[in-house]
């Protein structure tokens, strides 16, 4: 008898892809609330975590879903902010946490209650710090959407993180993500989708922006090929950043790496910061192979020429780091030029991120590595490592430079 991927009253299958993207999740949302942490003087931390097809919580394996995950990094979290706090000797950080878990199936939402009940039990035993709120919803996710934004509204909730792990169907319209990316002053989702509903809705809604995208005939024709083909993945690429960047100021635009057809994606969206995307290649990074893009990998990933050979599958590995690094040593000098002479680093990050897939570490590798430009301090001292590089720093064309490498990549198609 074939098994239903998702019975979760029979034990729910954890496939190898949704393990990964759990891995991903994870690391990501623990990150996450040690970056929200860091001021000496704050006290507290308020947010609301929104698992819109939640599912039963474990899987078969004994492996937890999303929302037990979204509990467990909170804990672990807990632990590493408020035991460094200690030794630094500041206040502990409270973490008020409103976790709202929606599934359309009852009977699911059932199963899941009965899976977060021990964790629940066990933050208000052992961790005082923790004050967390579980509110369970069985309707479909845009029906249960006008109750919780009613209830975020209502509790005023300013830091949300909504992750939309919609199993492959188009069930969250491109209009809820807009809502939620603005209607928040911190907003991040992660959002799971299979690719072929995004074009399909967007040949229903608006054909002509497709072709705002730059799709053409000769693109259509691409597109309606083989999904396993790198221009393939290219082009939707471009057209998933395309639609979403429209309204979000960081989208991850990447697919789940899969050499036999690029179907699904989990994108990582955040409204507010530059430090939310950086954050998130950089989990990417330690999980190389889970997600795949193509197309340059320095700071303009998405200019596509198919003349230039720079245009490779970019798998967040060891070698594709190399490459990006080469990449970023001409890139980073030419945009600096192209903007002034210097400029803030944290407006540089603002302005780059949402274009690279390139990891924090090999951005400051390029700067330290550069003869063209510097990242100076507030006093004006000259960065000589890239791990004391910050985002107070102000990136500086170097007095005495070399124009020779800068010129000879600028004769190359970008
Ligand atoms: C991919 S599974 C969720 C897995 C879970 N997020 C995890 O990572 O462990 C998708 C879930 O969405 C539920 N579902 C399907 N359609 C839905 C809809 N329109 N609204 C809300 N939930 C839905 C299914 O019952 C199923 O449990």
């Amino acid at each position: 008898m074939v098994q239903k991927a998702y019975d979760w009253k029979n034990g729910a299958v954890l496939e190898d892809h949704s393990r990964r993207k759990h891995k991903i999740i994870g690391e990501y949302f623990y990150d996450y609330l040690l970056v929200r942490c860091r001021r000496p003087q704050q006290s507290l931390f308020r947010l609301a975590i929104i698992d819109g097809f939640a599912g039963g919580g474990r899987y078969q394996c004994g492996s937890p879903g999303s929302p037990l995950i979204f509990i467990e990094e909170l804990v672990r979290a807990n632990s590493t902010v408020n035991l460094s706090r200690i030794d630094q000797g500041l206040p502990p950080v409270s973490f008020q946490c409103l976790l709202i878990v929606n599934d359309f199936d009852p009977e699911v939402i059932n199963i899941l209650r009965e899976n977060v009940s021990p964790l629940v039990a066990r933050i208000k035993e052992t961790n005082q710090n923790i004050n967390l709120q579980v509110k369970f919803l069985t309707s479909p996710f845009e029906k249960a959407f006008i109750e919780i934004e009613k209830i975020l509204n209502s509790e005023k909730y300013t830091n949300v993180v909504f992750n939309l792990d919609q199993c492959g169907h188009s069930l969250v319209e491109v209009d809820t993500v807009k809502k939620i990316v603005s209607s928040y002053p911190s907003a991040e989702i992660f959002f799971t989708f299979a690719i072929q509903s995004l074009i399909a809705f967007l040949q229903k809604s608006d054909p002509s922006k497709l072709i705002r995208y730059g799709v053409g005939k000769e693109e259509l024709a691409v597109l309606n090929g083989p999904l396993n083909r790198e221009e393939w993945l290219g082009l939707a690429e471009r057209i998933v950043f395309e639609t979403f960047s429209k309204f979000a100021g960081f989208v991850s635009p990447f697919s789940i790496h899969n050499p036999n057809g690029w179907r699904y994606w989990l994108l990582h969206m955040a409204n507010r910061s530059f430090r939310a995307r950086q954050v998130f290649n950089d989990v990417l990074h330690r999980n190389k192979n889970m997600q795949a893009h193509f197309g340059r990998s320095g700071l303009n990933m998405l200019a596509y020429n198919p003349d230039n050979d720079a245009n490779a599958l970019y798998l967040f590995g060891e070698e594709d780091r190399k490459a990006a690094t080469e990449e970023l040593i001409y890139d980073i000098p030419r945009f600096v030029t192209d903007s002034g002479s210097e400029m803030p680093l944290s407006d540089f990050y603002r302005q780059v991120y949402n274009g690279t897939p390139a990891h924090s570490d090999d951005i400051h590798a390029a700067i330290i590595e550069s003869s063209e430009v510097q990242a100076v301090t507030r006093h004006g001292g000259v960065r000589r490592k890239g791990t004391s590089i910050r985002a107070e720093d102000v990136l500086k064309l170097k007095p005495q430079r070399s124009f020779f490498p800068m010129l000879a990549k600028k004769n190359k198609k970008p």
